[in-house]
């Protein structure tokens, strides 16, 4: 029987942490932090994952600003807001919600933001920043999951790790990150041949891919920590990635959806802002 990783408790110890040290930031600096949130469109997901972090903000005592705009908004006038945001002083982190609609060139975007107030950490030069292993803003949900997996006790080093997904807001970074503590990486993703003989020599598990269920029993090595970044709806419900009813008898740690991964996102969003607001005053 696995161990739940009870991500919505850790988020929540991360978070009172985070309220102490943002009183005591805002004692000495004569202002509060303060996140920028943009949201483009309607998409569902997009409104309920804003709405968390607005709130997670509220929570440790971070002012945000929320800026709503109309899918048909054009790459300059959102160009314009960010180039506003980055010289407001009020703003020490700007994060652009992902996905864009399609006439938004979400790279291009992304590099107009102030690398100092990324707190997604999407910016081209803070994916530089991880991939050569020097100081910068970290990807939220990737720093989440490592917190996730040193909360077991159990030491990434020396370990297999592997990452199902290799997208730009996870798989990639998770990798990287996991390297960094000296785990041995595998990357895997669609085109991966005989994906379930490479994720069985898995002591450490992660899974990215947004397709409910796709992680079975047999693809898991007895003992392992799973990682389930997945957000899926299955009949109305949100779910992850692996299967959960089946992998939980045969995983080591297992993280459960929701109260997994996705609260640890927003502590560590929350945490990056407040980085950004300690490194430029
Ligand atoms: N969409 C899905 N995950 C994320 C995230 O971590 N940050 C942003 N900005 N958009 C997302």
């Amino acid at each position: 029987m696995a161990k739940i990783i009870d991500g919505k408790q850790i988020a929540a110890e991360l978070r009172a942490e985070l309220k102490e040290k943002v009183a005591a930031f805002a004692a000495e600096a004569g202002c509060l932090p303060g996140l920028a949130v943009i949201l483009v469109g309607e998409d569902p997901a997009s409104q309920v994952y804003v709405r968390n972090k607005i709130r997670g903000c509220e929570e440790v005592g971070i002012q945000s600003f929320c800026y709503r705009l109309p899918e048909s908004v054009s790459e300059a006038q959102l160009k314009s807001l960010i180039c506003e945001l980055n010289d407001d002083p009020h703003v020490d982190g700007i994060l652009v919600q992902l996905p864009l609609p399609r006439h938004l060139d979400e790279q291009r975007i992304l590099a107009c933001i102030a690398v100092e107030k990324d707190v997604d950490g999407f910016h081209v030069q803070n994916a530089g920043n991880l991939m050569l292993g020097q100081e910068g803003l970290t990807p939220c949900t990737p720093a989440g999951c490592i917190r996730l997996i040193e909360s077991t006790g159990i030491s990434i080093e020396g370990k297999h790790a592997v990452v199902i997904g290799r997208s730009n807001i996870v798989g990639k970074p998770m990798a990287l990150l996991l390297l960094q503590k000296n785990a041995t990486v595998t990357v895997c993703h669609s085109r991966t041949r005989d994906l379930g003989g490479i994720t069985r020599q898995a002591d450490i598990l992660v899974s990215a891919v947004g397709k409910a269920d796709f992680v079975t029993a047999d693809m898991v090595k007895p003992g392992a920590v799973v990682i389930d970044v997945g957000m899926n709806r299955k009949e109305g419900k949100l779910c992850g990635d692996v299967a959960f009813d089946e992998v939980f008898p045969v995983a080591g740690f297992l993280t459960p959806v929701p109260g997994g991964v996705g609260p640890m996102t927003i502590a560590m969003l929350l945490s990056n802002t407040l980085k950004a607001a300690r490194s430029h005053g």
